[in-house]
């Protein structure tokens, strides 16, 4: 009961589990029914007035009954009442991402989807905090920068880093047209920009100069740093400004030395670009050297999707 009133609170799907409470009580009035008619009133023939009520019928119903009530409740204790169908047929969970709008199941994201970056956002999201300062080292065209921008309030900052402007003028796009859409408040969506502090730089010497700084200044680690390899996506892009092994391997060691105990680095490795693979290489090599007794590094990789990117991530636990 306690699960179904936090879920109808959350607001999500309340009506359908209202809709499975009624269809439980019913059942149960069913059940009742069966029961009392069957074995109290008409203990050996049927009912004129319930033609079903024969002994075998009032069985089979009162078993249908507590079957399909048992599942009822699983459902909802479960939060599958969240589910819905996706145009391909298959079933993902709601979202709680407004920017992204993505699942918000780990187990979901494996199993099903695959998709590594969803699959990292998952992890970043168990790992940052409200007020957390948070790095994207490689901005892109900014889904992971909209998506720290759910996870940090405004005791937090994020930091978005890319060598192409192109990136950063897409990102700044992007939070005002699709983040703060629905702010009417100028003051509101102002706070919400301002959140974000854009970089123009190689990301080695971002976080070497401008980010080591800001933490120094604030007497703060690193929440979380995500890093998503390769070129600029899109039409009219400029596919040759790549990621490269030797700076994404400085800027993954500063930010390793930069992280909070808790904290977390996600790094998204392709490898169907000229280097990718060389990098990825690299990144794994590097990254499975990091302390045992201070990191956890996991490797993510669909086997059966091959060629495919791979997630690699590094958690600060001492
Ligand atoms: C695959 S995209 C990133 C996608 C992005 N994270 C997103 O959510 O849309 C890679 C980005 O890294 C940038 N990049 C490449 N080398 C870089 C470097 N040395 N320092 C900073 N950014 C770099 C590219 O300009 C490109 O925008």
């Amino acid at each position: 009961m306690v699960n179904v009133i936090v879920f109808a609170e959350n607001g999500k799907s309340g009506w359908l589990v209202l809709v499975s409470l009624l269809i439980f009580v019913s059942l149960t009035l069913l059940l009742v029914q069966c029961i009392f008619f069957d074995f109290m009133i008409s203990p050996a023939s049927s009912s004129p007035s319930l033609p079903f009520v024969s002994s075998a019928h009032a069985y089979s119903i009162a078993c249908a009954c507590t079957c399909a009530q048992r599942r009822i409740l699983r459902r909802i204790r479960l939060g599958d009442f969240k589910r819905k169908r996706t145009g391909t047929g298959d079933f993902t969970l709601s979202t709680r991402s407004n920017a992204t709008n993505e699942t918000d199941d780990l187990a979901e994201s494996i199993l099903k989807n695959g998709k590594i970056t969803k699959i990292a956002h998952q992890l970043i999201r168990h790992c940052v905090r409200e007020d957390d300062v948070v790095v994207d080292l490689t901005c892109g065209r900014g889904t992971d920068t909209l998506f720290f921008l759910e996870l940090v309030k405004d005791a937090g900052l994020i930091i978005s880093i890319d060598k192409q402007q192109k990136a950063l003028d897409i990102t700044k796009k992007r939070i005002r047209e699709e983040f703060c859409a629905h702010i009417s408040d100028e003051a509101e969506r102002k706070k919400i920009e301002e959140k974000v502090y854009f970089v123009r730089d190689c990301h080695s010497k971002a976080i070497e100069g401008i980010v080591e700084g800001l933490m120094q200044r604030r007497g703060r680690k690193i929440g979380a740093c995500m890093m998503n390899l390769g070129y600029l996506t899109g039409k009219d892009t400029d596919k040759s400004i790549v990621t490269t092994t030797r700076t994404t391997l400085q800027a993954l060691d500063k930010a390793s030395r930069l992280l909070r105990v808790g904290g977390l680095i996600t790094i998204c490795c392709y490898r169907g670009h000229e280097g990718g693979q060389e990098e990825t290489d690299a990144v794994l090599d590097f990254a499975s050297k990091f302390p045992p007794e201070n990191f956890t590094v996991t490797k993510i990789d669909v086997l059966n999707r091959s060629g495919g990117p791979i997630l690699i991530s590094c958690y600060r636990q001492r």
